[in-house]
């Protein structure tokens, strides 16, 4: 017993050093510092700038087509209020899942913007001729292996399945509607190309258990005062009976930033080493230049602190250029 507790202390050890060599950039919806997120445009750019896997977010139409959308609703980062005024539900919100895939086509995506309708990030891409249409979950992996074919580089997907229970509630089950398109796609035959990624760990457990999706599974963890979709305890999750039941179904965990980074003069949280005993991946979000942790003074050094510090196996970022320059700088001072 003595023995197997040095042993998995070793691992422990040993893993950030293994898994460094692989760290991949997960350009989080697209490269989204540039273009608006979730465009074709900002999946193209990301491409271009060296991204590993490109993000999905995913919900559904009311005529059960998977798009590519952060929330469930669309007026943050659509005109959907200008081309259908009148649709909004009772709460405000304009729901995709109230829309057909022909009506959601006929809207353009802008920047998000906020409550207030003021761009939640001033400096990025202006508001101005509408340019950019709502992709399907289909069109963007087209794209990602049309480029994936011209450039010789092959770049893999990420898609989230958003808010699952609340999909079900209103009647569509987005799980075999989003596997029906990666099937489709051909994406069954190289499941090394994706990640799944989603809060809700029963959606997880569907996937592993019921569908036996060759996927990778990507378990996100969020804050219980954030009222994901369901009830998923995110506190339990992180202690080490939490951390072993999700390692029964998931390849890794998806933490956001500060669950992992309690300042420059602490340790990472003992989430990381608990990750690692179980052998789980670490692919924390969300890498913004605009949003540093406080006593953090630049981009660089919140990446040095997760690529080379806690040597995470990847980042969502917004700014994927910025990450693979950090990574391939990096290879070039170790050789
Ligand atoms: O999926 C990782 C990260 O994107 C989770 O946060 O809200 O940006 O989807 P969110
Ligand atoms: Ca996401």
């Amino acid at each position: 017993m003595r023995k197997h507790r040095w042993l998995l202390l070793l691992l422990a050890l040993a893993a950030p050093l293994m898994q460094a060599q692989n760290q991949v950039v997960i350009a989080h919806r697209g490269a989204s510092g540039y273009l608006p997120e979730h465009t074709l445009a900002a999946k193209a750019m990301a491409h271009a700038q060296g991204a590993d896997f490109l993000e999905q977010d995913v919900v559904l139409t009311r005529d059960g087509v998977p798009i590519v959308l952060h929330d469930v609703h669309l007026e943050t980062t659509t005109d959907v209020a200008l081309v259908f005024p009148g649709r909004a539900r009772k709460d405000g919100h304009y729901y995709a899942i109230d829309f057909s895939l022909a009506e959601i086509k006929q809207l353009r995506a802008n920047e998000r913007v906020g409550k207030d309708g003021k761009p939640v990030f001033s400096g990025r891409y202006p508001a101005g001729p509408r340019l950019f249409e709502v992709p399907t979950l289909a069109e963007e992996i087209a794209l990602v292996q049309g480029l994936n074919t011209s450039t010789g580089r092959t770049a893999g997907i990420y898609p989230e399945l958003k808010a699952p229970q609340w999909h079900i509630e209103q009647g569509l089950d987005p799980v075999p509607a989003v596997l029906a398109v990666l099937r489709d796609a051909g994406l069954e035959r190289t499941p090394e190309l994706v990640f799944l990624q989603c809060f809700d760990d029963r959606t997880l457990l569907r996937l592993k258990q019921e569908y036996q999706v060759p996927y990778p599974l990507i378990q996100l963890i969020g804050e219980n005062s954030w009222r994901e979709d369901g009830a998923v305890d995110y506190d339990a999750m992180q202690t080490a009976e939490g951390m072993a039941r999700v390692a029964t179904y998931a390849s890794g965990i998806g933490p956001w930033i500060g669950q992992l980074y309690r300042g420059a003069d602490q340790d990472a949280a003992p989430l990381l080493a608990l990750a690692r005993q179980h052998g789980l991946l670490v692919h924390p979000y969300t890498f913004r230049t605009e949003q540093l942790p406080p006593d953090l003074e630049s981009f660089e050094q919140l990446l040095s602190v997760f690529l080379d510090d806690f040597a995470v196996d990847g980042i969502f970022t917004d700014f994927p250029d910025l990450a693979r320059a950090y990574l391939d700088r990096s290879e070039k001072t170790v050789e």
